[in-house]
């Protein structure tokens, strides 16, 4: 195991009073904290990534994207994958880490542990061109919890990547507020 530390993250927020009324601007404050890392665990799901991202199904864009993960709530720790497929309707395509988690979610499986994204972009590049679009960022949290990580591939031999916890991954995410009670009578 592989114990790292992800530092704090400290952003203040404010109340301004402007012309159009009072304004908040949100603040955000993330406690340091420290993650262990299954050193087999990840070199695999990077290997599965990036076979993975070699499937992909992106005759529009050329932009080939693979997933790999593994459930906590899985035992037998399967590696589960996903590569995006795209469609004519381009609004029919589907992202990498969405066909994984939905294959997932298929088995009845939860909650991620680690979730490794790959795609042709390398550290020459930038992180939003390695790492999930907002869409799959909010599936990503809706089967996530503390533990979970995700890691977009660096495309290096010698560099892992970035690494995210869900609160820093997807800052304010949308949260379904608990149903009125009236509804569960
Ligand atoms: N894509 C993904 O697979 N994952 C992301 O998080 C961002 C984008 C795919 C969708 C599309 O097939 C191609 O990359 C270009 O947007």
């Amino acid at each position: 195991m592989t114990t790292i530390t992800l530092p704090a993250v400290e952003v203040e927020g404010t109340l301004l009073e402007t012309d159009c009324g009072k304004l908040r601007v949100p603040g955000c404050s993330l406690r340091e904290r420290t993650i262990q890392l299954d050193e087999q665990l990840v070199f695999e799901l990077v290997a599965a990534a990036r076979t993975a991202a070699e499937s992909a199904y992106a005759p529009f864009s050329r932009f080939q994207v693979g997933a790999a993960l593994v459930m906590q709530d899985d035992p037998g720790e399967t590696i589960i994958c996903g590569s995006n497929v795209e469609n004519s309707s381009y609004g029919g395509t589907i992202c990498a880490e969405r066909a994984a988690i939905f294959n997932a979610s298929g088995r009845g499986l939860r909650r991620i542990r680690l979730l490794v994204v790959s795609t042709t972009a390398t550290l020459e590049e930038r992180l939003s061109e390695r790492s999930p679009c907002g869409l799959c960022r909010q599936v990503i949290r809706e089967f996530a919890d503390q533990q979970t990580l995700v890691i977009c591939d660096s495309g290096e031999e010698d560099t892992l990547g970035d690494i995210f916890d869900i609160e820093r991954l997807l800052p304010f995410g949308f949260q379904f507020p608990p149903l009125p009670s009236r509804l569960s009578d």
